[in-house]
């Protein structure tokens, strides 16, 4: 029998890190072995570590509930072992740069979750169907770290997932102008409506620094490389609003689109549905079947019907029609935690060992 890849997860005990756990329970590749979050928690059991925090619908793996957190901060010991880890901890921007490049320079692949390194040039960040040519610029970083197998990857904001994908799917009709107006659930903040009970009912107007990832990170999506670094598109434009909304799961938007070209209806909703990118081609193990789902009933993408559509790696997509100010508009909808975070760095980290980026140490 294949042996799997030793994972560890950096910031088990959180909202995220959770979702990786549940993702990888019966992983065919990879196996969690190593779960490490802040000295808060090292030295304790993940059971009592998580105590009363345990937020995902399924019950908490019988295989890490008596494993030892380690402190993240305990780089070389985390790192002995495994073959890679996933990275959700939440520190300060310059400190999850800092320990991410500490444990690639421990040899160990990094896939992370956070924004930290979002806008390094040579740390590719990558949804595996619209730009896995990214991970192509790893050799430059690695270059740059001085490490042979170790690298930090990393993936887009929870927010994009809902339109990015859809404009990747209609690239070859030039959309130029966008205006994408998201409902954000609140899981996103690492919360449910026992720890926020202020959201039940209620719509809160900002979420910091939301808005300039919705906007700018597609670009970097469908950008190039260019002497060893990541270079951004310039178009289409896009401007946003992001509002968080009492929903615990699944990220809506709302959005207009202008083309160069133009398409019709039809077109649009065909090459929505043959949408598709290496993890389909490989039939990697978290892999949607169809990426995009297109419903025809104008009370659709719905929240409580659709935002499990493919396991959560689907995206879900309905409404587009005419628009009299834009050519098109559509409404969108990704499950936040798992296509927007947790399981698209696991779909990363297949699609990385897929082209022989991670390997066993
Ligand atoms: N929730 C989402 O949908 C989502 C989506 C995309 C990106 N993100 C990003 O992913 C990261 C994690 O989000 P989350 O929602 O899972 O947060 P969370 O529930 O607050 O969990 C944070 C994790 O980080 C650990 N941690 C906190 N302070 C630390 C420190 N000083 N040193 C070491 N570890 C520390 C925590 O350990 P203890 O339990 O020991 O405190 C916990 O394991 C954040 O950077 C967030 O911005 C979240």
């Amino acid at each position: 029998m294949r042996e799997k890849l030793r994972v560890g997860i950096l910031g088990a005990t959180g909202m995220v890190g959770q979702r990786f756990i549940s993702l990888l329970e019966n992983h065919p590749w990879f196996e969690v072995t190593t779960l490490a979050a802040s000295p808060r928690s090292a030295g304790k059991t993940y059971e009592e570590a998580v105590g009363a925090r345990w937020k995902m619908d399924t019950p908490m793996p019988e295989t890490v509930k008596k494993l030892v957190v380690k402190n993240v901060n305990e780089v070389e010991e985390v790192a002995s072992e495994v073959d890679f880890v996933f990275s959700a901890v939440d520190m300060s921007k310059e400190e999850i740069k800092k320990i991410e490049e500490d444990y690639a320079k421990t040899e160990t692949p990094v896939v992370s979750n956070n924004s930290a390194h979002r806008w390094t040039p040579d740390v590719p960040m990558v949804v595996p169907e619209i730009n896995p040519e990214h991970f192509d610029v790893i050799e430059s970083q690695k270059k740059r770290l001085g490490t042979r197998r170790g690298f930090v990857a990393v993936k887009p904001n929870c927010s994009i997932q809902s339109y990015a994908p859809v404009l990747t799917a209609w690239k070859e009709f030039e959309p130029y102008e966008v205006v994408a107006t998201t409902y954000q659930a609140i899981s996103g903040a690492g919360k449910n409506f026992t720890d926020w009970p202020e959201m039940v009912g209620n719509i809160i107007p900002f979420i910091g620094g939301e808005e300039e990832k919705s906007e700018q990170e597609p670009l970097r999506l469908w950008g190039h490389i260019e002497n060893g670094e990541i270079v951004k598109a310039e178009s289409p434009v896009i401007t946003t609003q992001c509002i968080r909304v009492p929903v615990l799961n699944g990220h809506t938007a709302a959005v207009f689109v202008k083309f160069k070209k133009n398409p019709t209806k039809d077109q649009l909703i065909e090459k929505l549905i043959n949408f598709k990118g290496i993890p389909q081609e490989l039939s990697l193990p978290s892999a949607p079947k169809q990426m995009i789902q297109y419903l025809e009933d104008d009370n659709r993408p719905q929240v409580s019907m659709d935002v499990d559509y493919e396991n959560g790696m689907g995206v879900s997509i309905g409404r587009l029609r005419e628009d009299t100010v834009y050519d098109y508009k559509f409404v969108g909808l990704s499950h936040n935690t798992v296509r927007g975070a947790a399981g698209g760095a696991v779909l990363c980290a297949e699609t990385l060992k897929a082209k022989g980026f991670i390997a066993k140490k």
